[in-house]
């Protein structure tokens, strides 16, 4: 754990320009820099960096953000590995939170278990080179088509044929046999000596993300029924979560390409990146877990998974995808054609020919599972309604609701039954998980009450249980607007978020709340009121995601903009008393003394206003600009950094003084197009159902329905602005 004081430093001391140019060569265009994205195929400059702003951005692939997310990205690291780079790179002391004696024990262990499989890995790579390992293992390395660039790159060794090999120079190493047990490389004789545990295997090391070796795969050359001996799960090796195979290999192009390939072994992954497909990954052979599938979605939302074209394979296809889907992945499989497997077929073909063949097979996983299960059921009712069953289940799991309507769509014509019917059904899985995820919290939450230990992974934190209430309470109207999307309605959304992003807490006016005093009131609390107001939400999750981070940070922000005045307040006092006595010194008459006195006060005065406003302009952009969630931060990029702002800052500084100027009257209008792009969505839907219906009851309460709309388009400009009290 990093300590909060030192995180703030290398925030404040890594510079976007220095951090980027490290891997990007920028030129200067005005007042930004521009270079060649890293993060896509760029032909022309596209990738802008902005120093007053901290952050930089692809306008063709959208990638982007402070020094932190930049080196997360480029260098495909964690937060915490983020931040230890840009220390290391500006020579910032890093203090790490007091570890424990038992938290320092493990540590320490931790670290020299990898320094032992390290040393372990050079010993298996040197072994190949012996004369026995050329003619074996090499030997066989070579017959199975690896170059000598991919048995470097992979770091694949030998374990020679000998009880005793490695034991015997570890131990001369002066390496503790205990820490050999825990690695698994050997094993205890039980005579106060040891054996090799890999002894006559060609080997594979299996490295974490960040490249450190922390465990062995090997594999017999001989007739073993045992073809791959794995090193056991241990302080730096859990199977079920620490890595995927070829991993720490593949994931900057993962992220490049923005997709990965999910194959079975060792040997699928190292013949793929051989043939050019280097965003493969392996399950080694075991069935995913919810760690891996967290793993890869640091990298990509795309995965296709490799599978053969036997009947097993097919089978493998249809299990454990569900939770890759629930993860909120887009899933493809590709089935090989029959008796292959990746390794097979990308040594029979060129790239060009497997790439066309994935272009050609690759299927959408629901799609997939419908016209697998459809296969032979098209005639059988009862088989037809269990492979609708099945279906239905695999969409139920989809977190976007978007995709999910879209597959019911699809799926509900590839069945041939009604859509309606089809959503309907999602929807009782959809509670019924839901049901079950909150009864399995629940049982954790008991348990961990009681004391026990949690056998699951860690609560969810719970985030809607308290609402956000900003300064006062608002009266709500009864009236209300349905948060039903349309194009129009989403495009009005984005252009209040625009304003939350860009000046959310800037000070808008003054407010008088029920208890009848006036406070003053942010923009983006004003928009909590107008939207409290008249109960809308925003049907976009990323933009109420936003929002929601937005009235969290209003109790920070009063905080640290008091912390901030107070500085700033000081500073400008001792200018003033400083310019006060340059004056005096001068010793003019006493009238024009005041009257230079008093523009010395205006101008510091002014001068220190204008502080408080950059300061409070700043704090939500850089909070959302910086965020670790791609969504969030890629939208608030997005909408800070419109092209022509970040290349001509000239003019954006002028665009941004008169839009900030002019928020009082930009805000309201916007959400007063908001409301009736609502409104008028809600009429057209009324209007269509009256024109279907012929129940005369119907019509009337529709008609009924459509007045009260009217009315309430006709009365939003009044609402607006009512409430305004005090422009200034
Ligand atoms: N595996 C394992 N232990 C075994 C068999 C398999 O750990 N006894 C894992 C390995 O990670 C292996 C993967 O499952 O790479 C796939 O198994 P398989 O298809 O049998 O192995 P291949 O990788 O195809 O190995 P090879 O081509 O060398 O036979
Ligand atoms: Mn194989």
């Amino acid at each position: 754990m990093i300590d909060k004081a030192t995180v703030d430093q290398i925030l404040d001391t890594a510079d976007i320009v220095d951090v980027v140019s490290d891997f990007v060569s920028l030129r200067r265009r005005g007042a930004n820099w521009v270079g060649l994205c890293p993060f896509h195929n760029d032909r022309n400059p596209s990738f802008y960096v902005s120093r007053a702003k901290g952050i930089c951005k692809c306008f063709s692939c959208g990638k982007g953000g402070s020094p932190v997310n930049f080196i997360m990205e480029h260098e495909q690291l964690s937060y915490y590995e983020a931040l230890k780079y840009l220390a290391n790179k500006y020579h910032i002391e890093v203090h790490e939170r007091e570890l424990t004696d038992e938290e320092r024990v493990a540590q320490s262990e931790r670290e020299a278990m990898l320094m032992v499989n390290e040393w372990a890995c050079q010993f298996f790579e040197s072994q190949l080179r012996t004369e026995a390992g050329e003619e074996i293992g090499l030997a066989y390395f070579y017959e199975r088509g690896f170059s000598e660039a991919t048995i470097k790159r992979f770091r694949l060794g030998y374990s020679p044929d000998d009880r005793t090999a490695l034991y015997r120079a570890a131990i001369g190493q002066g390496f503790n046999r205990e820490l050999l047990f825990k690695l698994g490389l050997c094993k205890d004789d039980g005579h106060g000596g040891g054996f090799d545990f890999f002894r006559g295997r060609v080997m594979f090391p299996i490295f974490n993300v960040a490249g450190k070796v922390i465990a062995f795969g090997g594999r017999t050359l001989k007739n073993d029924p045992a073809k791959y001996f794995n090193s056991p799960d241990s302080l730096v090796y859990n199977k079920k979560d620490s890595t995927m195979y070829g991993l720490f290999q593949a994931k900057r192009e993962i992220a490049k390409k923005d997709k990965c390939f999910i194959v079975e072994g060792y040997a699928d992954v190292i013949s793929m990146h051989q043939a050019g497909f280097e965003n493969v990954i392996a399950s080694s052979g075991t069935a995913l877990t919810e760690g891996h599938i967290h793993l890869i979605h640091r990298f990509t939302n795309n995965v296709t998974e490799l599978f053969d074209g036997d009947a097993a394979g097919i089978h493998a296809a249809l299990r454990g995808i569900d939770m890759l889907l629930a993860e909120g992945l887009n899933i493809k499989v590709l089935l090989l054609p029959e008796g292959d497997d990746p390794d097979s077929f990308s040594r029979k073909h060129n790239s060009t020919e497997m790439q066309r063949y994935i272009d050609d097979n690759e299927d959408d996983f629901i799609r997939f599972k419908t016209r697998i299960l459809l296969q032979g059921a098209e005639k059988d009712p009862i088989k037809r309604s269990a492979a609708i069953t099945e279906v239905v289940k695999s969409i139920a799991v989809i977190p976007s609701p978007i995709t999910r309507s879209v597959y019911a769509k699809e799926c509900a014509s590839r069945f041939g039954i009604d859509e309606e019917m089809l959503l309907r059904e999602i929807q009782k899985y959809i509670n019924k998980n839901r049901e079950e995820n909150y009864k399995r919290r629940e049982r954790e939450r008991r348990r961990m009450e009681a004391g026990l230990p949690a056998n699951e992974e860690p609560l969810p934190t719970e985030n809607n249980s308290e609402a956000p209430t900003p300064v006062a309470p608002t009266p709500s109207k009864p009236a209300r607007l349905a948060a039903d999307a349309s194009q129009l309605v989403l495009r009005q959304e984005e252009n209040i978020i625009r304003y939350i992003v860009k000046y959310g807490m800037c000070y808008l006016c003054d407010t008088e709340y029920d208890d009848g005093v006036k406070r003053p009131t942010s923009v983006v609390e004003f928009i909590y009121n107008e939207m409290s107001f008249d109960s809308m939400q925003f049907t976009s999750p990323t933009y109420a995601k936003i929002y929601e981070i937005a009235l969290d940070s209003l109790k920070d922000f009063y905080q640290d903009l008091a912390n901030f005045k107070e500085v700033a307040q000081a500073e400008a006092d001792e200018q003033l008393v400083e310019e006060l006595q340059k004056i005096d010194a001068r010793g003019h008459n006493a009238d024009s003394l005041k009257k230079e006195e008093e523009k010395v006060q205006a101008r510091i005065t002014a001068n220190m206003a204008s502080k408080v406003n950059e300061f409070s302009r700043n704090y939500l952009e850089r909070r959302l600009c910086s965020h670790l969630d791609d969504e969030i931060r890629l939208t608030a990029l997005d909408m800070v950094s419109e092209k022509y702002q970040l290349s001509k800052i000239h003019t954006q500084y002028a665009t941004i003084a008169t839009e900030m100027d002019r928020l009082l009257t930009l805000v309201p209008e916007a959400l007063y197009n908001w409301k009736n792009a609502l409104l008028d969505h809600q009429i057209k839907q009324i209007q269509s159902q009256l024109k279907q219906s012929t129940d005369p009851e119907a019509q009337k309460s529709l008609l009924e329905q459509l007045q009260q709309l009217y009315v309430g388009r006709s009365e939003i400009a009044k609402y607006i602005g009512e409430r305004v009290v005090n422009p200034n």
